[in-house]
């Protein structure tokens, strides 16, 4: 007789968190994004022993139906692709309709949630290890407010796995911080237990988000970048050779306001500010690159933290003419010189290379409180 056998609803949804939810700012990350596809301009995030125990996200996006409310804890559950074709043009943070369940599966978790236009009240589940243990109409403002407890109670080995508290606060500060800089013209403010680590305005000006993230000296130290190459647009910040620091960790990239990590970005940076930096000194720049979805794909990773380029080579000269035309037009620079220029058109011939996003410093960020 056999003894293969299909699994069951949770065991399925523990298995796919494990690939999702590494840890706790992998919650924050995975809420925060459903936030802003929801189309909030208000976040605020409030976490307590480094969102291990608590962790609470409210935004003022345009919530979800009560009949919706239950089904988005299903895994495979979505509402932002509709077929496998629609992953060649994703235009959202979230597509695989597996955070929720994900999280569910293995925490305790309380939603509310209001849509914008409701005439009717709003709408509460809670549900622990993936079981629902309450739902009903509930009175609350339009859009959601999510609070996830006990993270990894069901799991010990992936709790085992936990840094301390402030580690993984760390990694939440780092990654809410990034998020701020990506999306200057969402109001975002991060709570750790009672204090508040960072605020944004979300007036939409980049200059102001750097500043409450970095200080004054930073803030005065960059120039903005508007940079249209092809079909791609690079816009953000570059630091003046005086803010440069002697570590990476102020190199920050996006692509379409997702978090990379990558190589190809990073030696378009050092090619761009040749001549500029001593040796071992590193630019500031926070840069996002906006391309059509359908040239990047997202879909690499469950935890969507890898990309891969179509035309790896034409995202660096994006990247280097970015920069050196912003340092040219801010006569940091002078033309570019031949041998430069000649570096980049050897880059173009290289193939399509995978991308991988690093979300963490290990807990150490620039933050500033304010
Ligand atoms: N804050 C929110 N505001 C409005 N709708 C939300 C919110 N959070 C979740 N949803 C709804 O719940 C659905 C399921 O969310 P979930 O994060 O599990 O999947 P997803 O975002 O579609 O894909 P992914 O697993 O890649 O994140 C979403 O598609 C969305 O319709
Ligand atoms: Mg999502």
């Amino acid at each position: 007789m056999g003894n293969i056998v299909l699994l069951d609803e949770l065991t399925i949804n523990q298995i796919a968190a494990g690939e999702v939810i590494e840890r706790p700012a992998s919650v924050v990350k995975e809420l925060v994004e459903n936030a802003i596809d929801a189309g909030a301009t208000k976040i605020d995030i409030e976490i307590q022993n480094g969102g291990i125990s608590y962790i609470r996200i409210t935004d003022n996006g345009k919530g979800i139906a009560p009949d919706d409310m239950e089904i988005a804890f299903e895994r495979h559950a979505t509402s932002k692709i509709r077929s496998a074709e629609d992953l060649n043009n994703v235009v959202t943070m979230g597509f695989r309709g597996e955070a929720l369940a994900s999280i569910a599966a293995i925490a305790k978790v309380e939603m509310q949630s209001r849509k914008q236009d409701a005439q009717e009240e709003g709408y509460k589940i809670v549900l622990e290890g993936g079981n629902v243990l309450e739902k009903g109409e509930y009175g609350c403002p339009t859009g959601t407010t999510i609070v996830v407890q006990n993270l990894f109670y069901n799991t010990p080995v992936r709790y085992k796995f936990l840094k301390k508290d402030y580690t993984e606060s760390g990694y939440i500060e780092d990654y809410v911080t990034r998020l701020a800089l990506v999306n200057p013209n969402i109001a975002i403010k991060l709570i750790n237990t009672g204090k508040t680590i960072l605020q944004t305005t979300g007036d939409g000006i980049l200059k102001n988000s750097i500043y409450a993230v970095y200080g004054k000296e930073v803030a005065e130290g960059i120039e903005e970048v508007n940079y249209t190459y092809e079909d791609m647009f690079v816009k953000g910040v570059v630091g003046k050779p005086e803010i440069a620091r002697s570590n990476k960790t102020n190199q920050m990239y996006f692509v379409n306001k997702r978090y990379v990590k990558d190589k190809t970005l990073s030696s378009a940076t050092e090619q761009a500010y040749k001549g500029l930096l001593p040796i071992g000194k590193f630019a500031f720049c926070v840069l996002n690159i906006e391309m059509p979805p359908s040239k990047v794909d997202v879909n690499v990773h469950p935890a969507k933290l890898e990309v891969r380029f179509e035309e790896e080579g034409k995202v660096f000269k994006a990247i280097y003419h970015a920069i050196r035309n912003t340092l040219l037009s801010h006569e940091m620079i002078k033309e570019p010189e031949k041998n430069l220029q000649k570096t980049i058109e050897n880059k173009e011939e290289q193939k399509t290379v995978s991308v991988s996003a690093i979300p963490t410093n290990q807990g150490k960020s620039l933050r500033r409180t304010i």
